[in-house]
């Protein structure tokens, strides 16, 4: 008998719905496509010569232990690394406080199979990043949203939503995927003065963090979490940090990183998403049990690929690479990203609305609301142009009249056709709904 493998499916299948995001980009493969619907890179700043020489250095020095299999918690040197460069943003942290995944997607699965049991409720800035919402479905989580405005996740409206009992809220503060909006400092110290008062904790979700194209550099929330620790903690007096006196240490008499902030950040904007190579920087304790969780779903993440990391960003003269990497990456991206803005501008009819992202790779349109950009996305396909309807990154409903917008992944003259293309489709549907919108309206009898 043939097995009927429907009925031989967990019921978690039920919650885990295919991507739109994933579905469209199979449409949008044809070449003569112009999609603005992925979250892609652009392949033209992917530093290949560097990955082969690394490649070739790592497997030549170090062949067979590249080859092997390696500890769950990461390449000891690469989780150096990564505490060294975090600290230039102020994140105070050790190796022990670090844990390499395969991507940022595996840190959200991984938080989720810590964190959540079926029916518990998450927090959650609408709109939101879909692949997290897909990562906690599967754990069969339930969302309520506080909506992002231009300074992102609108904090007075925080604390009505926390009286639901979240068990943890998910915000991403550095020109946010989907909506390319960035919190504003006031706001990123109200949040953790409520996490705290609430004592609901935080995952910060920081992919896009080094792409800032204008504007300071704003501090993570993990770092004003350790301040508001430091000014509580016992000041130590002879001009050292001050630590939780509570902290575990790791020996070594450093204490190590406590809080209610876990951080995520990932090398698939800055070095390759193809890698798979991104970090969770939490406590300890969160550390060990995602190591716990980790050694179930792939053993470890690839030993090759963290070597080859480790020699592009520090191997044969230090540290060199990616601070020239990341600037061409953020003069690429900007000259992108001013290309949509000036041709939206340009070719958008008044009635629409988007975000001005300060970096990242996405912006965040808002149609009238009378029109439903998943409707439209045919009309878009037809002359060849695609995007992400909004209704994806709304957890508990809403957005039919929104979109996501990629600028990273084409070339400024084709960024400009695509908009010139979306803005007719646009001026078409506003001219349909007009004129129904005038049929509609009663015939007035002339007045005798
Ligand atoms: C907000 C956010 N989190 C996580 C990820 C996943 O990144 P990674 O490639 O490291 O899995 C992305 C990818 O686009 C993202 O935008």
């Amino acid at each position: 008998m043939t097995t009927p493998w429907n009925q031989r499916c967990a019921q978690r299948m039920q919650w885990m719905k295919g991507s739109a995001i994933r579905e469209l980009l199979k449409l949008t493969e044809s070449p003569d496509i112009i999609s603005f619907g992925g979250g892609m890179p652009a392949p033209e700043v992917f530093p290949v010569e560097a990955f082969r020489v690394a490649a070739d250095r790592v497997l030549a020095k170090q062949g067979t232990k590249a080859l092997q299999y390696s500890t769950t918690e990461g390449y000891r040197p690469l989780r150096e690394w990564i505490v060294a460069q975090m600290a230039r943003y102020g994140i105070e942290s050790a190796p022990e406080n670090v844990l390499i995944t395969s991507g940022s997607q595996q840190a959200l699965d991984l938080l989720g199979m810590l964190m959540i049991n079926p029916g518990d409720l998450l927090l959650t800035e609408r709109p939101t990043y879909l692949g997290a919402l897909q990562a906690w479905r599967a754990y069969q989580a339930e969302f309520i949203t506080v909506p992002v405005d231009n300074e992102g996740l609108q904090v007075d409206l925080l604390e009505e939503a926390l009286c639901a009992g979240p068990k943890f809220m998910y915000i991403l503060p550095n020109f946010q995927n989907p909506g390319g909006v960035t919190l504003s400092l006031e706001r990123r110290r109200q949040l953790i003065e409520i996490a705290d008062h609430y004592g609901v904790p935080i995952i910060e979700d920081d992919p896009y963090g080094e792409l800032r194209y204008e504007g300071e550099h704003l501090p993570p929330l993990v770092v004003i979490d350790a301040e508001r620790l430091k000014k509580r903690a016992r000041p130590a007096g002879n001009g050292q940090p001050y630590y939780d006196e509570h902290a575990p240490t790791n020996g070594n008499g450093r204490a190590y990183m406590r809080g209610n902030v876990i951080y995520l950040s990932t090398f698939s904007k800055t070095l390759a998403p193809g890698l798979r190579l991104a970090w969770i920087v939490a406590p300890v304790e969160v550390i060990q049990r995602c190591t716990i969780a980790k050694q179930g779903m792939d053993l470890h993440t690839a030993t090759l690929n963290q070597m080859i990391a480790y020699e592009i960003l520090a191997g044969d003269g230090g540290n060199a690479f990616l601070p020239g990497h990341v600037r061409l990456i953020r003069s690429v991206y900007r000259e992108r990203r001013d290309a949509m803005l000036a041709a939206m501008e340009r070719f958008f009819p008044n009635e629409v609305a988007w975000t001005h992202p300060a970096g990242g790779l996405f912006l965040w349109v808002t149609l009238p609301d009378y029109l439903d950009a998943t409707a439209l996305l045919k009309e878009a396909l037809e002359h060849k142009v695609a995007y992400v309807p909004g209704t994806a990154f709304h957890p508990d409903g809403g957005g039919h009249n929104t979109m996501r917008l990629n600028f990273s992944f084409c070339e400024p003259t084709r960024i400009e056709t695509g908009i010139r293309r979306l803005g007719e489709v646009f001026g078409r549907a506003i001219e349909r709904h007009e004129a129904e919108a005038r049929r509609a309206e009663p015939v007035l009898e002339p007045a005798f």
